[in-house]
């Protein structure tokens, strides 16, 4: 289902961009035991964050001033008390607000659509590229949303560090870098302790979503999260819980090139 251009009025300018399709060879293998015991000893050393731990940048524990006193935050930068963020932020997530998470907004189509649908939800937006997230930023403000915050942390340093365990009603990661080189393959959002590390955050019942344009991405997907004792197998019919949307920026350029996307839609089991 995409985007009922007529019931909302469209908050998105879709543009020429420069997306390639890349390399198509995206390969992966069930991993043998010493692989994946290798996978969860790099996951604890850090290896692989986009820009390194955040633990280790100068300043990590000040917001930039752009970000003061607006819905941004970052991990380590909870206490600081120049803005309300920090304050407000945990106030946000002490409600009962159902809260949904994407990680890897991009321009951030997706999730401030669906912010201004669901003014009773809350929302989490993350986004590694800084210059994206404060466009993110600015975009909720224009839009007066009051239900969706922005960070641009790595969601893995993040997510551990900020959100309480079952916290979750529902997690989007529509199309991750597939990060096709051998050496950048570390970089990958999927692995068994990201799976995990979602298991943890969502409650029973929630709703874990993925969308790719790379076949084999979604068959690794299928695979480690099908497997995962905390996940039922891919199943269609949830689709129905997100209703109507609009499509994000990657999805868009597929579709106008009549480009196939794969998704799947798992649920969180009882524990
Ligand atoms: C291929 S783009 C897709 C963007 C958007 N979801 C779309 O479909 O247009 C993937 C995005 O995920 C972001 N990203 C990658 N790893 C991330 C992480 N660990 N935490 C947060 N964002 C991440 C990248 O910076 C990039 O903008």
């Amino acid at each position: 289902m995409h985007e009922d251009q007529g019931k909302h009025t469209p908050i998105l300018d879709y543009h020429a961009v420069s997306f390639s399709q890349g390399r198509m060879d995206f390969a992966w293998e069930e991993l043998s035991d010493e692989e994946c015991q290798q996978l969860y000893a790099d996951w604890t050393a850090g290896k692989g964050l986009i820009g390194g731990h955040p633990l280790h940048r100068p300043g990590h524990e000040r917001l930039p001033d752009w970000g003061l006193n607006r819905p941004f935050f970052r991990a380590f930068a909870l206490g600081d008390d120049r803005g309300w963020n920090g304050e407000r932020l945990r106030a946000a997530l002490a409600s009962d607000r159902p809260l949904e998470i994407e990680i890897g907004f991009g321009r951030g189509d997706f999730i401030l659509d669906r912010a201004r649908r669901h003014p009773d939800r809350l929302f989490i937006g993350y986004e590694v590229r800084t210059k994206a997230a404060r466009l993110a930023l600015d975009r909720v403000d224009r839009l007066n949303l009051s239900n969706l915050w922005i960070s641009d942390d790595d969601a893995r340093v993040n997510l551990p560090a900020v959100i309480d365990d079952g916290r979750v009603d529902a997690i989007h990661v529509l199309f991750p870098d597939p990060w096709w080189k051998e050496q950048h393959k570390i970089k990958r959002l999927f692995s068994p302790p990201f799976v995990d590390l979602l298991a943890v955050k969502l409650r029973a019942g929630a709703l874990l979503h993925f969308k790719s344009d790379v076949e084999q991405y979604n068959e690794l997907v299928r695979h480690l999260v099908g497997n995962h004792p905390a996940f039922t197998q891919h199943q269609p019919i949830l689709a129905d819980r997100i209703g109507s949307y609009a499509v994000t920026h990657r999805e868009n350029w597929c579709l106008r090139r009549n480009l196939p996307v794969w998704a799947s839609y798992f649920e969180r089991k009882e524990n």
